[in-house]
């Protein structure tokens, strides 16, 4: 067992049932255009908007990550704004990704024609999405596809029915229900800004229908803008037939402009991931304070008690209870374990074993099975046999610790001089008393003791006792002399007559010793 890796190249499983999406092979498409140049001014950060994190992945990572579903010939991020940012965070997240640069937002028409500029020649479908919608999946990137196929369009919109449709683009459709065009809600009229159908501004073009129609559009408008969506308007002017895919789920339009929207879209991501598991066997005894990150594995049979918090690469294994407020960032829970009030990073936790309460457990900690890490136990690169207990008050750096060893409560292991770090390592079965420092670099043999209290800087051989502390020293009469008049005194003279009187064999109580005192 080696403790997993931070993994950059993470790709967000969508909280949806299937892994792959159904059909996506079939639905290969010449191009995907990811429109990631706008500001993000709404954010009010210095990083930007799409790298801020959605159940703990970029806004950006979603968006690439259905794109890359789709199979394309050419996956294109089209970048403007923070452009440095974004274009670091992809070449991390999707080496595979091209960008295209829009130095002026013109419109989200001009920045797709800036993204197919690089492309040359393309035949076939080119998708439209953009990076701050990190709900919709590739699933429905696929069904926007075949729709778009078996109905022949030259271009298909994806739409859904908002309760509030303020700021959307409406779907304006004819007497036979078919789509006409797209109106902004700054240009639509009263009767048009009734119309609950909104643009998603997620499409799938004819490359050809595409082409022509971006030759066609101008910036006749209330924002002075190249508007995507009058290609619409434009094919359907020219006969070519034009559609809308209608899904039920808004939550896949919707985008992120805000800390309010991104707190939202979390949670709303969060409650799809949770219910996600809880269908799969998992109990989660309070969703409203549990997170659990996309890319987390949970087996049947987990129980997460509430304030927990299971992020990046971490797994748990059937019968495994975590919490209450516990976060694992990186960690393999083994089966059955329990893992209670604790903060553990890339660490491994054994099959029975037992961690907090109140336990840190820092990069390199390996809990063998049935393994025990206690209260206020703190870990870091620390490897713990099987059976092995650190119950109580414990800094265990750079440990090995053999199979069935007990470290006795608040043992340091001394693992840093101020210049160079050293390996403390204790043998199968040992005994190390408590409150003992264990200075590295030292080794303890199997079956050896250390008597508590000792401060160990020598190594120790098996069947040894170290005994490594000053030799006890009685003083009599010391209080007597040195702290007269004091309770102390009183108690330990109290003490003495009494051990007198019972001595002499006489009944007689501490209260009659001291009013004979007074
Ligand atoms: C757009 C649609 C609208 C739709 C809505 C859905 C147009 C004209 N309108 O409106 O019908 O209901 O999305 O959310 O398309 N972008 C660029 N470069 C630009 C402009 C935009 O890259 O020059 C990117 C932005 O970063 C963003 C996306 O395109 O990711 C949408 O831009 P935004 O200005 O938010 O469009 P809306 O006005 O919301
Ligand atoms: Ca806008």
């Amino acid at each position: 067992m080696s403790a997993p890796q931070d993994q950059n190249q993470v790709q967000p499983t969508p909280a949806s049932d299937s892994p792959s999406p159904a059909g996506a092979a079939e639905a290969q498409v010449a191009a995907v255009v990811v429109l990631a140049a706008g500001g993000g001014t709404r954010m009010k950060s210095s990083r930007s908007k799409l790298l801020h994190e959605v159940a703990g992945h970029s806004m950006l990572s979603y968006a690439v990550s259905a794109a890359t579903a789709m199979q394309p010939e050419h996956l294109v991020v089209v970048v403007g704004h923070q452009r440095e940012q974004v274009e670091a965070h992809l070449g991390e997240i999707a080496p595979h990704a091209q960008t295209a640069v829009q130095d002026q937002q013109r419109g989200t028409a001009h920045a797709v024609q800036c993204g197919l500029e690089g492309l040359g020649e393309l035949h076939g479908e080119v998708v439209v999405t953009y990076a701050d919608v990190p709900m919709l999946t590739a699933e429905t990137l696929t069904e926007l596809v075949l729709a778009h196929r078996s109905a022949a369009n030259a271009v298909t919109v994806l739409t859904a029915t908002a309760s509030d449709p303020t700021g959307y683009g409406r779907v304006v459709r004819d007497a036979y229900d078919s789509v006409l065009k797209i109106v902004e809600h700054k240009d639509a009229s009263e009767d048009e800004r009734a119309i609950a159908e909104i643009n998603s501004g997620i499409y799938v073009f004819d490359a050809d229908a595409l082409r022509h129609g971006l030759t066609q559009i101008t910036p006749n408008n209330a924002q002075n803008e190249l508007y995507l969506t009058d290609i619409i308007g434009v094919a359907r002017a020219e006969g070519r037939p034009v559609g809308a895919h209608l899904i039920d789920d808004l939550w896949q339009t919707e985008g992120v402009n805000d800390r309010v929207q991104l707190s939202r879209m979390n949670a709303e991501m969060n409650r799809r991931i949770l219910d996600r598991w809880m269908r799969a066997g998992v109990t989660v005894v309070d969703p409203a304070t549990t997170w659990v990150h996309a890319t987390v594995d949970l087996s049947t049979d987990v129980t997460l008690l509430p304030g927990t918090s299971l992020e990046g690469a971490t797994s748990v294994a059937s019968g495994a209870v975590i919490g209450p407020d516990t976060t694992l960032v990186d960690v393999e829970v083994g089966e059955r374990a329990t893992v209670t009030r604790t903060h553990a990073s890339l660490s491994i936790i054994g099959a029975d074993a037992a961690v907090g309460p109140f336990a840190y457990l820092r990069p390199g900690t390996v809990l063998g099975d049935a393994g025990k890490i206690g209260t206020f136990v703190e870990t870091k690169n620390a490897r713990i046999g099987a059976g092995a207990k650190v119950p109580h008050l414990t800094y265990a750096g750079d440990a090995l610790i053999g199979e069935g060893a007990n470290i006795g409560a608040g043992t340091i292991f001394a693992n840093y001089d101020g210049v160079t770090k050293s390996t403390t390592e204790v043998g199968r079965y040992s005994f190390v008393g408590s409150d003992s420092v264990l200075v590295a670099p030292v080794v303890i043999g199997d079956g050896a003791y250390v008597a508590a209290g000792s401060t160990v800087t020598g190594d120790v051989a098996s069947g040894q006792l170290a005994v490594a502390r000053g030799q006890q020293r009685n003083i009599n009469g010391w209080v007597a002399r040195k702290r007269g008049g004091t309770k102390t005194a009183d108690a330990a003279a109290a003490a003495g007559a009494a051990a007198a009187a019972a001595a002499a064999g006489t009944t007689d109580t501490v209260t009659s010793v001291e009013e004979e005192q007074a």
